[in-house]
C-alpha cells in the first residue's frame, strides 16, 4: 500500500498535547494495518511568528501541498493578541485555509449515549437526538473581505467587508446537498436575508442549486432564530448550511449539545483531493500545558481524515468505536462526572490508540 503522507501543524496553546494524542492513534491504526505511515511537520501561528517572524511561511504551506491530508491543533494565544491583523497567529490559520483552496468546512456535532448527561442542556432535549452536521463556507464573506481603519465624521472607525460572489455560495451549497443525500435528506440554510444583501444572494443561489436536489428538504432560518432552534429541538436538524461566520458561532453552540467543545471535529476541502482536519476548539491557552485538555476532538478528526482523504472506513470506524468506549473508561475535566475516573489528556489518547488497535487487530 501506498503510505499515507500527513503533514502536522500542531501549532500553540493545547495544540502540541492534542496533536500528539491523535497522532498515537493514526500511528497504532497504521502500525495494526500495516499501513506506511510518512509525518512530516510544519509551524504555523504564534509558534511560527516566534521562529521565522510571520504566521505561515511559504515552507509550511509546500509541505502541505505535498501531504496526502494535513492535521492541525490549532492557534493563538494571550502573548500575540497585540500583534498587528496580518502578523496574528489566526491570520496563519485563515491563510492556510484559503491557500490550500479549503472552502468547505464540515463540523458534526453528533450526541454520544454516554455523554446524554453531559450536555447543560435538559436531558429530555438532549434525548431526543442531536446528529446534525454544520457545512460552513471558510474562504468567504467577513473573514476575507476588505477590512480596515478609517475615520468617519472625525471619529477613529473601522470596517469588515461581508461579499459572496455566486460562484462561492452555488460550490458549497453543492456540498451541503450531496451530505443531505448521504444523511436525513434535509439542509437548513441559515442567513440573514432579512437584513444582508449577503444572505438574499445566498438564497437565490441556493434555490437554484437545490433544483438539482429535489429529494432534499430545504428550509431557511435566519440566523438568531436558528441559535435559539439549536438550543431548543435540536433533533430537527440535519445538515445546516451558513456562511463563515455564523457558521463558526453556530459550531460551538453546537458543541454544548454533544458536551463539551472538546468533542466536536472538523474536516476541510475543496475542489482538490487535499484535506485539513482540526478540531473545531481554539488553543484553550488557560488551560495548555496542564495535561487536562479533551483529546478527543482531535481524534475524531483523524478518524474524519482516515474516512474522507484515504477512503479507510473501517479503520476510521474503529477510532469513533475507541473514542466512545474511552468516555466508559474515563474523562477529562471537560467532561466532568463522578460516575467516572478523571483522567489526563495523556491517559485517554493511550487508551484509545491501544483500543483501536484491538479493534482493528
Ligand atoms: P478556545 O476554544 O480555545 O477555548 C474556549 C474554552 O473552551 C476555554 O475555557 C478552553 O479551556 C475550553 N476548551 C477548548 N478546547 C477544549 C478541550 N479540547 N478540552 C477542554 N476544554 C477545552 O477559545 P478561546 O478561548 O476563545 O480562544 C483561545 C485562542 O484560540 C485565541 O487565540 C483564539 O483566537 C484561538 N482559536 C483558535 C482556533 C483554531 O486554531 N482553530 C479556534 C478557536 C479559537
Ligand atoms: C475556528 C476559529 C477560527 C475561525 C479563528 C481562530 C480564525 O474560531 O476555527 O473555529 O474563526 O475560523
Ligand atoms: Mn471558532
Amino acid at each position: 500500500m501506498n503510505p499515507i503522507k500527513i503533514c502536522v501543524l500542531a501549532g500553540d496553546g493545547v495544540g502540541p498535547e492534542i496533536t500528539a494524542e491523535a497522532l498515537k492513534t493514526l500511528q497504532s491504526v497504521c502500525r495494526t494495518r500495516s499501513i506506511p505511515l510518512d509525518l512530516t511537520e510544519g509551524l504555523i501561528g504564534g509558534c511560527a511568528i516566534d521562529a521565522e517572524g510571520i504566521p505561515l511561511s511559504p515552507a509550511t504551506v509546500e509541505k502541505c501541498r505535498m501531504s496526502g491530508a494535513v492535521l492541525l491543533g490549532a492557534v493563538g494565544g494571550p502573548q500575540w493578541d497585540c500583534q498587528p491583523a496580518n502578523l496574528r497567529p489566526e491570520a496563519g490559520l485563515l491563510a492556510i485555509r484559503n491557500k490550500l483552496g479549503l472552502f468547505a468546512n464540515l463540523r458534526p456535532a453528533r450526541v454520544f449515549p454516554a455523554l446524554q448527561n453531559a450536555s447543560p442542556l435538559k436531558n429530555e432535549i438532549i434525548a431526543r437526538g442531536v446528529d446534525l452536521l454544520v457545512v460552513r463556507e471558510l474562504t468567504g464573506g467577513i473573514y476575507f473581505g476588505e477590512k480596515g481603519q478609517t475615520e468617519v465624521d472625525g471619529n477613529p472607525s473601522a470596517y469588515d467587508k461581508m461579499l459572496y460572489s455566486e460562484y462561492e455560495v452555488e460550490r458549497i451549497a453543492k456540498v451541503a446537498f450531496e451530505a443531505a443525500q448521504k444523511r436525513r435528506g434535509k439542509v437548513t440554510c441559515v442567513d440573514k436575508a432579512n437584513v444582508l444583501e449577503t444572505s438574499r444572494l445566498w438564497r437565490r443561489v441556493v434555490d437554484r442549486v437545490r433544483e438539482r436536489y429535489p429529494e432534499v428538504e430545504l428550509n431557511y432560518l435566519y440566523v438568531d432564530n436558528a441559535a435559539m432552534q439549536l438550543l431548543r429541538d435540536p433533533s430537527q436538524f440535519d445538515v445546516l448550511l451558513t456562511e463563515n461566520m455564523f457558521g463558526d458561532i453556530l459550531s460551538d453552540e453546537s458543541a454544548m449539545l454533544a458536551g463539551s467543545i472538546g468533542m466536536l471535529p472538523s474536516a476541510s476541502t475543496g475542489h482538490g483531493t487535499l484535506g485539513l482536519y482540526e478540531p473545531i476548539h481554539g488553543s484553550a491557552p488557560d488551560i495548555a500545558g496542564k495535561g487536562i485538555v479533551n483529546p478527543l476532538a482531535t481524534i475524531l478528526s483523524v478518524a474524519m481524515m482516515l474516512r474522507y482523504s484515504f477512503s479507510l472506513e473501517e479503520e476510521a470506524c474503529a477510532v469513533e468505536q475507541a473514542v466512545e468506549e474511552s468516555l466508559a473508561f474515563g474523562r477529562t475535566p471537560d467532561l466532568a462526572d463522578p460516575a467516572y475516573p478523571a483522567k489526563s489528556t495523556q491517559e485517554i489518547g493511550d487508551f484509545v490508540a491501544a483500543r483501536a488497535a484491538e479493534i482493528l487487530a
